[in-house]
């Protein structure tokens, strides 16, 4: 019922009365109100006047399942869709599902991750109502080692994404940070299970800073979201429809050549710190050198005076000599 009223509400300008409710959906007075009670919970901002009824106002941000089927409109990617108001990490809930056979293409979002996982074993902060949480799941025919790539894959469905609900250009730290004003607005933490003939699945976590205004102490001077970027409120449903889009077409054109081919140029025109120093943090001999884009099996080219290094995703770190980017 709540869903009914909710799409009759989004396609009328004007108010509906709670009469025209009750005829339409067959319901008692008690049933609409308890609808709008629930859909008031949900985040919806809905205004009641005596006599005239019901009508939605505002551009509320809400993440539902219903608004997330709404913004989802790919094929495979994000088709079947799994929503949590809160739950442990969403990566997590997609090895889960994946171990239970969910399909190709399964997307879990929640609004807020209670143990929320970042790269290099640390947490990864997830408060409620202001970003978004997504895993993807794969089941790819490829090589594992072609598997890394993806992430770098998804860092350009996350980059187009942004760009355009948001209106804003960030950029991306290699191997898959999305940056903008050298700070971090989105963080993608890429796993794998393997069986004997190869990869089983592999899922990707998607963590963007949408409406976030804070951030942890730890974090507060490399963080930053769209929100901060823009002084404007972006819906997290319209972008988690917009990275699906981008990634069913990014992953489409990984495919033809199982590497990083088609997707060459976008990607080294949208690295942050090409022909800029970087440090790349080798546990056993760090160096320094220009990083000139990457190759098409999506490693990091770091030339020195005398050498030219790829760097392979998930050996090292690679920092700006100033700081973070
Ligand atoms: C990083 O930058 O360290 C990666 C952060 C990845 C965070 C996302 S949020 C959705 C998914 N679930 C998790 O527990 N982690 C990823």
């Amino acid at each position: 019922m709540k869903n009914k009223i909710l799409e009759l509400l989004k396609n009328t300008d004007d108010y509906v009365s709670g009469q025209e409710l009750c005829e339409r959906f067959g319901v008692s007075r008690t049933a609409v109100w308890k609808a709008i009670n629930r859909l008031k919970k949900d985040g919806y901002q809905i205004d009641a006047i005596q006599n005239r009824g019901y009508r939605l106002c505002g551009d509320a941000d809400v993440l539902s399942q219903t608004e997330l089927e709404h913004a989802i409109h790919t094929q495979v990617m994000g088709a079947n869709l799994v929503y949590f108001e809160v739950t442990d990490s969403t990566n997590t809930q997609a090895k889960r599902l994946a171990e239970e056979g969910a399909p190709h293409g399964t997307l879990v979002v929640a609004d807020c991750q209670k143990s929320g996982r970042g790269r290099k074993g640390r947490g990864f902060d997830s408060p409620g109502g202001q970003s978004i949480y997504m895993t993807l799941l794969l089941r790819p025919q490829i090589a594992p080692g072609n598997a890394s790539m993806l992430t770098l894959v998804a860092a350009i469905a996350v980059q187009r994404a942004i760009s355009k609900v948001a209106g804003i250009k960030p950029l991306i730290k290699w191997p898959n940070d999305i940056i903008i004003g050298g700070k971090k607005m989105c963080g993608i933490l890429t796993e794998m299970s393997m069986q004997e003939d190869g990869i089983s699945y592999i899922v990707i976590g998607i963590g963007i800073n949408v409406q976030n205004q804070t951030f942890p102490d730890e974090i507060k001077d490399v963080a930053t979201s769209i929100f901060l970027e823009t002084g404007e409120k972006a819906n997290r449903a319209s972008i988690v429809g917009a990275v699906m889009e981008a990634f069913e077409d990014a992953y489409e054109k990984f495919m033809e050549t199982q590497d990083m081919t088609s997707l060459l140029s976008e990607y080294n025109g949208l690295l942050v710190n090409r022909d800029e120093k970087v440090r790349v943090l080798d546990p056993i001999a760090p160096f320094e050198g220009i990083a000139r884009g990457i190759t098409n099996r999506g490693e990091l080219i770091v030339e020195t005076d005398t050498e030219k290094h790829m760097v392979a995703y998930g050996e090292v770190s690679v920092r700006g000599v100033y700081g973070y980017v």
